[in-house]
């Protein structure tokens, strides 16, 4: 798909829709009123017609308007002005640019000008246009043909309303790039996206960018590192575990390195402590932390940011089998901490705390793990939190508002001491569970005991990630955006 910023005045584009906002009273923004003006006033008439409430979502599609070089006009409800801000304005984009892919409509304008005037500025506006449409775009057809319309979206163009808008749509289309590589690999299903098939499409990534490079650890070179802990958890498992890494060379070599580290746990049954049946199928998503991580390393890399990036992803299936661990099992972590599994389901962490000790090596200025840890993540969240804890205010406060700008929120629990004693065990250093009260909190502390040498943030995404229900069930492709924010945020470290 193409993102262009036209200076054209809006009823000379040759598009084949423009998508007009429309406010709630039936009243028009300076761009559809010019617009209006050259038409001879049918797409006021239809506005202030009383047919339409023109809530965000309300839409009326005018065919071949006279003196007017586009195809359509798409009037499309924006609320009420008042009401206007950035979560509205994505609702509008999402909803207009899945309306325009349902339809023959390669090239369409969306005039944007009206929508600043009332609500977030014009970067954000088409940088958000650029990642809706992607986002809207996608469509999965790895083992189904698609039963929707295939996208017949080439072209989307946004007026020029101010500087640095090419670069907006640049960046915006990465992002939601970056989403949709994400939500594929989320979807793929447990006997396609296998640890080995993260290593290898990480290797795909690496070879398609001159200053991106991998490094997979086998299980060999895991126990030589004595990563017993990550190793625990593929041990039931005949798919062997790989822990990878991504490096993103785009600033000085002195520069330190953003280290993201997903879990990714390609099937999640629990292992012996089994799950229940009960939409167990969706434990295949139990890798969208690395695939997150995936998905913002290619789009860090096709954007070629200023920064230094190290991608990890811990990669295993949890899996029942005669050489599986089992609960009352010890195992000693590459830091050299014993840990009693006695539970085998909460494997996140086991292979999290290895990465995040390989972590130091890289001397990063600060770590983000993103995992779908928890199910008390979901019970206290349900789908709309990226739920945070970690050890440093600074950088999880960035990261808040990161959430905000980004529409991709996270909220904070407390990491207090108090609960670390939950992981006492009388036979090891820690304990794999803390109980039953608090649980996100207690993963979070786990994890905690191998982030002291550094700044460090946890993303527990166990609710963002996928949609479970009917039509929507698929992965998400958060947090993504929330992540992205927070790179291109960061100062030059040229
Ligand atoms: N992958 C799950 C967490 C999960 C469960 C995410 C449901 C989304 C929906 C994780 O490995 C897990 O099983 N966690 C356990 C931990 C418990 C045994 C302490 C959980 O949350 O039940
Ligand atoms: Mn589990
Ligand atoms: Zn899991």
């Amino acid at each position: 798909m193409q993102f262009s910023v036209t200076p054209e005045s809006i009823a000379e584009i040759p598009a084949d829709c423009l998508v007009i906002p429309v406010w709630k009273d039936g009243g028009l923004g300076k761009e559809a009123s010019a617009l209006d003006a050259a038409v001879s006033g049918a797409p006021g008439r239809i506005a202030a017609s009383g047919d339409y409430l023109w809530d965000i979502g309300d839409t009326h599609l005018l065919h071949g308007p006279e003196d007017c070089a586009a195809g359509r006009i798409l009037l499309a409800g924006a609320g009420a002005p008042d009401d206007f801000g950035a979560t509205e304005a994505a609702k509008f984009l999402a909803g207009n640019a899945r309306i325009v892919l349902a339809r023959n409509m390669p090239q369409v304008h969306f005039a944007l000008a009206d929508l600043e005037a009332n609500g977030p500025d014009a970067q954000w506006l088409a940088a958000r246009l650029a990642q809706e449409v992607e986002v809207a775009a996608y469509r999965y057809r790895a083992t189904k043909a698609s039963t929707k319309r295939e996208a017949v979206l080439e072209g989307v163009s946004a007026p020029a309303l101010a500087d640095g808008l090419e670069q907006a749509l640049r960046q915006g289309q990465a992002i939601g790039k970056g989403m949709n590589r994400a939500r594929e690999l989320g979807n793929l299903p447990g006997n396609i996206c296998t640890p080995e098939y993260l290593a290898s499409h990480a290797g795909e990534l690496a070879d398609a960018s001159d200053n991106l490079s991998v490094e997979v650890l086998d299980e060999e070179q895991m126990r030589e590192l004595k990563m017993d802990s990550l190793l625990s958890v593929a041990a039931g498992s005949v798919e062997e575990a790989r822990l990878i890494m991504l490096h993103f060379k785009g600033a000085a070599d002195e520069g330190k390195p953003v280290v993201l580290v997903g879990k990714g746990i390609t099937f999640d049954t629990g292992g012996i402590s089994l799950k229940p049946g009960l939409a167990m199928d969706e434990m295949k998503f139990d890798m969208c932390g690395a695939a997150s991580v995936l998905g913002t390393v290619a789009a860090v890399a096709e954007l070629q940011l200023p920064i230094n990036l190290v991608g990890m992803v811990a990669a295993a299936e949890n899996m029942p089998g005669g050489k599986a661990t089992k609960p009352g099992d010890i195992v000693t972590s590459m830091s050299g901490k014993t840990i009693e599994i006695l539970n085998t389901d909460a494997e996140g962490r086991l292979v999290l705390c290895d990465a995040l000790t390989y972590a130091e090596r890289f001397k990063p200025a600060c770590v983000i793990d993103i995992a779908t840890l928890t199910g008390a993540a979901v019970a206290a969240f349900g789908n709309h939190a990226n739920v945070m804890l970690g050890n440093d205010q600074a950088l999880m406060d960035r990261l808040l508002q990161c959430g905000l700008d980004s529409l991709d929120r996270a909220w904070q629990l407390p990491l207090w001491d108090e609960y670390q004693k939950q992981l006492d065990s009388n036979f090891a250093d820690m304990a794999n569970i803390g109980g039953k009260l608090a649980g996100t909190i207690t993963a979070a502390c786990f994890l905690s005991r191998y982030t002291e040498n550094f700044s460090w943030a946890h993303l527990d995404i166990a609710g963002s990630a996928w949609h479970s229900e009917g039509a929507r069930k698929g992965a998400t492709g958060r947090p993504v955006p929330l992540l992205m924010e927070f790179l291109l945020s960061l100062p030059n470290k040229d």
